[in-house]
């Protein structure tokens, strides 16, 4: 967990606008900026990012955040994420409670990941540059169809053939941290191959380059192509503290956009494919790099996208990859979720597919992939024989893994339904089985916790007034806060809880940070963020007046509810007669203080 403490001093220290302005063209207009909003297709701005607020808000799409939540929207990053690259732009270092280095040390590591990434770009510009004027290499690359604009999108380069090319374009060459970026290897003692005496040498020789970009579009890695048919077919980048292949996708950076366009990301298994894939009109496919997809790969893209389609080669390799896909899916399946499954020909990848059939058949493979269920059904039943019982019985006992790993949804009762009917079971027959939790099908009764409704008059108002100026409840006395933090209904518990988080973040709390926190507890103030997200400024010091106002509206309220009850139950004994002198006297007190506000305003 990140201290909170942390993200308000990071709030307050980064400009939403140079981060937004980063990725979105803006322009100033009134108190605002403005641009093209990145979230939906629009051809006039309706995207705004206030400098005072700290916050941005589409009046399109409704999108709104803080920089923290931009980068998440944007780039896909993660939380924890998206707060590192922000602190890393205005020199904070985050603290960390898993890793309890030292700030020297963290930041002595900061600077090893900076040096790493330099080198990194320094190498893809060299190899980009030695692609110009390596004739062997284009006439690869023009082979196998490729176009200079689609080369230059991807940043495809050429490693020339030699032992120590790179020397040239880092005379530290022997440094130690270039052996640690991947780009060279240093000879162990024992082997003695021909390197000409050598001790350190290039990875990458005589390959065709294409780079690995993370999210930011830094490079962190290479894959490397030769150019016959020469071994290893691709060497690839090792894993580095920038680059781990079990979570970066190949081509994620470049297809982002087009992922959000086309509604979906199309998963391949090769740099190939998603090259001409994007040259031919699917732009938003991305590859697993040379390893199986893990769940990591998929919580990414469905950070980007509600629907993936995960396309493999039709033949043994391919069931097996897409049988480790399915595996990694499933626990991040869900109701909002589509995940489908194309299987080619088994003599095609989608690269020779495409070019050998066309778009217009690619397009068809995608429309009719088969959806996650019926995957993992068809997977359960493998060579199953369903006619007799002991194949129905293997059948469920093979769907009961994958069936555990599913979080339980709608789909998942949906997936047990198919099940139940192809295996001669009920649907409760196969949860009880399965020691399901949280079984769908007998949850008969227990409707989900029906979501608040929205508060409304002073309470809402009370809210309001606080999620725009939190500072504000820091000031509040005991009076107010014996008001505010005693709930009686449910959108009394609402303003408590409000109230607590807000006075949390102390006198300096804004509205962006407390919009952060809120957001991290849940959907429930999200209304409220957006419509003050969407409205102009307003002055803490008529907001300070406006609160004091309301709050006591509503305790006046509650003096006179209580009054009236203890009237109707008829003021009996001598508690209840007590109990009313004393409210009279705060209503009366309450009074005195109203008026003198009123006279101090006139
Ligand atoms: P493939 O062997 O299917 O190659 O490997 P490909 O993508 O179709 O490449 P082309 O069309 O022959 O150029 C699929 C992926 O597996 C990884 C690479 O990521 C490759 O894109 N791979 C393959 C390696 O990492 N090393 C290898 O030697 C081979
Ligand atoms: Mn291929």
């Amino acid at each position: 967990m990140i201290p909170q403490s942390f993200i308000q001093d990071l709030l307050n220290r980064v400009d939403i606008v140079d981060v937004v302005g980063r990725y979105v063209p803006l322009k100033k207009g009134g108190a605002n900026f403005m641009g093209l909003c990145p979230f939906h297709n629009e051809k006039s701005p309706s995207f705004t990012v206030s400098p005072t607020k700290q916050f941005y808000h589409c009046f399109g799409c409704g999108a709104h955040g803080t920089a923290i939540g931009f980068l998440i929207e944007y780039s896909g990053m993660g939380f924890v994420e998206a707060v590192k690259d922000l602190a890393q732009g205005v020199g904070m270092i985050v603290p960390e409670s898993e890793d309890r280095l030292p700030p020297a040390q963290r930041a002595e590591q900061q600077a090893k990941s900076m040096a790493l990434s330099e080198a990194m770009t320094r190498a893809c510009d060299y190899y980009r540059q030695q692609l110009r004027q390596a004739d062997r290499a284009k006439q690869y690359l023009i082979g196998r169809g490729l176009t200079g604009e689609i080369a230059a999108r991807f940043g495809l380069g050429y490693a020339p053939d030699g032992w120590d090319n790179l020397r040239a374009m880092f005379p530290e060459y022997e440094a130690e941290a270039l052996v640690e970026s991947g780009l060279v290897i240093d000879r162990s003692e024992e082997e003695d191959g021909n390197r000409n005496g050598r001790k350190r040498y290039d990875r990458f020789r005589d390959r065709v380059m294409f780079p690995i970009r993370n999210t930011k579009g830094q490079v962190i890695g290479f894959g490397g192509r030769v150019l016959d048919s020469g071994e290893p077919k691709y060497l690839n980048s090792p894993e580095t503290p920038l680059f781990q292949k079990g979570s970066e996708l190949y081509g994620l950076f470049e297809a982002r956009q087009a992922i959000r366009e086309a509604g979906y990301a199309l998963v391949t298994e090769g740099y190939m494919d998603v090259v001409a894939l994007a040259q031919l009109g699917f732009p938003h496919a991305v590859a697993t790099l040379g390893t199986a997809c893990t769940p990591i790969h998929v919580q990414k893209l469905l950070r980007q996208t509600d629907q993936v389609v995960f396309s493999f080669d039709g033949d043994a390799a391919g069931r097996r990859a897409a049988r480790r896909a399915l595996e990694a899916c499933l626990p991040h399946a869900g109701d909002n979720k589509v995940i489908r499954f194309l299987f080619l020909p088994s003599e095609h990848d989608p690269d020779s597919y495409i070019r050998e059939l066309g778009a217009d058949a690619f397009e068809k493979q995608v429309q009719d992939a088969m959806p996650l269920s019926q995957f993992l059904l068809n997977v359960a039943i493998g060579d199953n024989d369903l006619r007799t019982p002991e194949g129905r019985a293997r059948t469920q006992f093979d769907a009961k893994p994958l069936l555990q790993a599913l979080p339980p949804s709608a789909l998942r009762l949906q997936i047990v339904r198919g099940l139940a009917q192809l295996t001669e079971s009920t649907p409760a027959e196969i949860e009880t089985l399965f020691e399901l939790a949280q079984p769908v099908a007998k949850a008969r009764v227990a409707p989900p916790r029906a979501k608040r409704t929205a508060p409304v008059g002073l309470e809402r108002q009370i809210m309001r007034l606080l999620v725009a100026h939190p500072a504000l409840a820091s000031e509040l006395d005991q009076a107010a806060l014996d008001a505010l933090l005693n709930p009686v209904s449910e959108h009394a518990e609402m303003l408590a809880q409000l109230v607590m988080m807000a006075r949390e973040l102390g006198t300096h709390a804004v509205f962006a940070t407390l919009a952060e926190t809120l957001r991290s507890s849940g959907p429930d103030f999200e209304p409220l963020i957006a419509e003050i997200a969407a409205e102009p400024e307003t002055d803490a010091d008529a907001a300070r007046l406006e609160l004091a106002g309301a709050i006591r509206q509503s305790r006046m309220k509650a003096l006179r509810d209580e009054l009236e009850q203890l009237v109707a139950g008829g003021l009996a004994d001598s508690t209840a007669q007590a109990r009313y002198r004393e409210l009279s006297m705060q209503q009366e007190q309450l009074r005195r203080e109203a008026q003198a506000e009123m006279a101090r305003r006139d």
